[in-house]
């Protein structure tokens, strides 16, 4: 069997270091690794809209900065498919179809779309097009044939309800679907880097991210001005490492080379938490070394971001190539599920011949 990734996000706003340690970075290093058949990566604007209706404006300015973030961090157009979701009008066939597989008490479970409800206060009236994203999501995986899906940790219950659509399918109709497989990040920090504030998540409306495109400057005052260990007031008092965000950042960001290089004092991270528990290092030191790690994990993007940022032009190109590359992919699926579920009326001669034998025979 080929191996496929496919993976996505919506295009609400520029991406941030979340992003990028949760999935970007590991989608870069599974390019290249020249392991897979084919990988698609898709712009989720149609997905983005379930909860942006009146905010199109919004989704169409931030497909472009998605594209730019994408290939600044490495994906190569030449090894990947970057598509635009909205293009690919065969996801929606399938979203339909998938509907009668799905009940609604079992969409009202998944645990992300719950949390979303309450996040956008959406429980007194949901919008359909919203609550039914997730079906749509296992449209987008099973219409790429995708066997592997590497996303943050948010997306597993998207995954878990593609698979049981998967089952469903092909129970009913026949072996037909492929069942794909969640891809996490291995290092626990960056499952869910929590934002410069130290809340659960970043976002964009708290103000507490840190974006791939961010300059050198604002990097180094977001790090500065960093959520660390309240409790920590003097440099000699005992600190906290556990949700002490600038701690949780260099177990996400942090290598043994960083500190050889930046902080020869210290042989490791183990070396360093052990010393601001132990009390006597102060939060300024640890933010300037987190601050040299990222920069350095940072500026090539950034540079790669600027130069992309004179051609734009050609980006737009290159999602369009790409729209037709996945539409090709999407629509080989959809004949083969049309053919399952037995609406292939035209492109079966049997069908028609014994319709007309069927009449023929009770003369
Ligand atoms: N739900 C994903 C997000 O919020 C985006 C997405 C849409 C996606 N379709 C997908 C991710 C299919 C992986 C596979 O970012």
């Amino acid at each position: 069997m080929e191996k496929i990734i496919l993976t996505g996000d919506r295009p609400t706003g520029k991406l941030h270091i979340g992003h990028y340690v949760g999935s970007l970075k590991r989608r870069v290093e599974l390019q290249n690794s020249g392991e897979y058949d084919k990988i698609f990566i898709m712009i989720a604007d149609a997905q983005a809209l379930t909860d942006n209706a009146d905010n199109p404006e919004k989704v169409r300015q931030n497909i472009i900065e998605v594209a730019l973030d994408y290939m600044a961090c490495g994906i190569d157009p030449e090894k990947t498919t970057i598509f635009i979701q909205s293009q690919i009008p065969e996801l929606c066939e399938l979203t339909t179809f998938y509907m009668n597989l799905v009940t609604v008490s079992r969409l009202q479970r998944n645990p992300t779309v719950k949390s979303e409800i309450k996040m956008r206060n959406f429980e007194a009236s949901i919008p359909v097009g919203f609550f039914n994203y997730p079906i749509s999501q296992a449209a987008d995986i099973t219409a790429f044939k995708a066997t592997v899906v590497p996303v943050g940790e948010d997306q597993m219950p998207m995954i878990e309800q593609t698979k049981e659509i998967v089952h469903k399918f092909n129970a009913t109709y026949g072996e037909t679907l492929v069942d794909p497989k969640i891809l996490l990040p291995d290092n626990e920090a960056c499952l869910r880097l929590p934002g410069t504030d130290g809340k659960a998540k970043m976002s964009k409306s708290l103000n507490n991210c840190i974006y791939l495109s961010d300059s050198e400057e604002d990097v180094r005052k977001k790090i500065m001005s960093m959520y660390t260990d309240p409790d920590h007031i003097k440099v000699s008092d005992p600190g906290k490492v556990e949700g002490n965000t600038v701690f949780t950042y260099l177990d996400a960001f942090s290598r043994p080379e960083h500190f050889e290089k930046y902080l020869p004092e210290y042989k490791n991270l183990d070396e360093l938490k052990a010393h601001y528990m132990r009390g006597g290092l102060g939060d300024v030191k640890v933010k300037k070394f987190l601050n040299a790690v990222m920069q350095e994990e940072l500026a090539p993007i950034r540079a790669r971001r600027k130069e992309l940022e004179q051609q734009i032009p050609q980006i737009y190109k290159i999602l369009q190539q790409g729209c037709q590359v996945a539409r090709a992919a999407a629509a080989q699926t959809m004949k083969e599920v049309k053919d399952a579920m037995k609406i292939n009326y035209f492109d079966d001669a049997a069908l028609i011949a014994e319709q007309q034998q069927r009449y023929q025979d009770a003369e």
